[in-house]
């Protein structure tokens, strides 16, 4: 099969190596791709972002599958798109995006289906959300409703807090996107993540994961789209697991179908594991970046072949095996991140042999000379596998010790709570 993958970061490189390796791949192109996937498929000069070129491109050049790996081009509809003119696309349509999208409508669509999630109110002017964020005490959290690169979620400790994010969202911090904010109730206990596979009909339990989203050890400093990730997720036992199966996913799944909205594609839920059993924080469309990079990996079944399953329906009968190994990935990124930083930095990474280690480039680019740069925040996810968490993490920040970027850093405590 002739398959583009759309995007080109860290979760991507996971997903071109997934998809390089599968039978039925015969010829892989990536747009934009990056110089970690250079060995796994063609890399074509088109922005994840330009949704009419990479449209052309998809039925100029009869691709038999599109892949979408970022939520963007999903919730602006390009599924949609490649689908009406007869071309495959794995990720959900524009209306099933939503569920990302647009956090209203997700929390919306969990009160009419009973799925767990903590209390809510939308609010589009300033009097609206003091009075919500008054009757929670200010103990809550403010969402802007659309996306917003992950930079859209204030947890506040008191009323002050939440109300100058609700004054900023409000006032256009994220343009659109915060025209309706959220206020919910602030609730507490772990997290964990958990992935399934959806046709429109049937929703097939994938894989759990845990990221860890503050910048620096010890849980501190500012949020980032992820500075490292395990899956299995050490919090999701098999009781919890079905436990999210039966009262969030399969719900999720059916509703959709019934509201003429099916959900074809991986489904990511955000989950806070509280003394009223599991919740939903938030619902994602697509694969986790950081979380690809552990989950993938441990993928044994042909990704390719779970990916049709999942557009043309038939995951009722399909078996997905996966590998009892742990995974853990470190994420290097340039210093400054998540705030300014700079660009151009030389990286240089020693060759690799060991089977158990994977360096994955999420934000690297080769100058003219050819050589490593960094080109954006999160640059590597170096990831390690083992026989349990403790070998996994060992395995990665090994093989993180041998990389060579003097302006890059990361957290040291990644999965040590495992
Ligand atoms: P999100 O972008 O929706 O995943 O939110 C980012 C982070 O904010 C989550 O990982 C949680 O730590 C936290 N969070 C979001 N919603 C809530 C909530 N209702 N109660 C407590 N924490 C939350
Ligand atoms: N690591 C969080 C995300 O992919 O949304």
């Amino acid at each position: 099969m002739k398959i583009l993958l759309i995007g080109g970061g860290g979760r991507e490189h996971a997903l071109a190596r997934s998809i390089a390796d599968s039978p039925l791949t015969s010829d892989l192109r990536i747009a934009p791709g990056n110089p970690g996937m250079e060995g796994l498929g063609t890399l074509i000069q088109i922005k994840a972002d330009d949704y009419d070129a990479l449209f052309d491109y998809a039925v100029e050049e009869t691709v038999d599958l599109v892949v979408i790996g970022p939520e963007a081009p999903l919730v602006a509809g390009l599924a949609d798109r490649l689908d009406a003119a007869g071309i495959r696309a794995f990720g959900p349509s524009a209306a099933a995006a939503q569920l990302e999208g647009s956090k209203a409508f997700a929390r919306d669509f969990c009160t009419r289906h009973n799925i767990p999630q903590p209390r809510f109110f939308a609010a589009q002017d300033k009097d609206t959300a003091y009075r919500h964020i008054d009757a929670l005490n200010g103990f809550c959290v403010v969402k802007a409703d659309g996306l917003a690169a992950g930079k859209g979620v204030v947890v506040a400790d008191t009323g002050d807090d939440a109300k100058a994010a609700a004054d900023a969202m409000l006032g256009g911090r994220f343009g659109d996107a915060s025209k309706t904010i959220l206020i919910e109730e602030r609730i507490l206990g772990p997290e964990a993540s958990l992935f399934a596979l959806l046709d429109g009909n049937d929703a097939l339990y994938m894989a759990s994961a845990q990221d860890h989203k503050r910048a620096f050890d010890g849980d501190k400093g500012p949020n980032t789209g992820g500075m490292g990730a395990i899956s299995p997720s050490p919090r999701l036992d098999d009781t919890l697991i079905e436990q999210v199966m039966d009262s969030i996913v399969r719900p999720l799944a059916r509703g959709m179908t019934v509201e003429g909205t099916p959900y074809r594609g991986v489904l990511y839920v955000g989950l806070m594991l509280t003394t009223h059993g599991p919740q939903v924080i938030e619902f994602n469309c697509r694969f986790g970046d950081p979380e690809a990079q552990v989950i993938l990996p441990r993928l044994k079944t042909d990704v390719v072949s779970a990916m049709l399953a999942a557009t043309d329906g038939g995951l009722g009968h399909f078996d997905m095996r996966w590998d009892d190994a742990n995974a853990v990935t470190i994420v290097m990124a340039t210093k400054g991140y998540p705030g300014d930083y700079d660009k151009g930095s030389t990286i240089n990474i020693s060759e690799n042999n060991d089977p158990d280690c994977i360096v994955f480039h999420a934000g690297t680019a080769r100058d003219k000379h050819g050589q490593l740069i960094a080109s954006g925040g999160r640059v590597l996810a170096v990831t390690g596998m083992g026989n349990d968490a403790h070998s996994a993490r060992q395995k990665a920040y090994d093989a993180v010790a041998k990389i060579d970027w003097p302006d890059g850093f990361y957290r040291t405590d990644i999965a040590a709570d495992s």
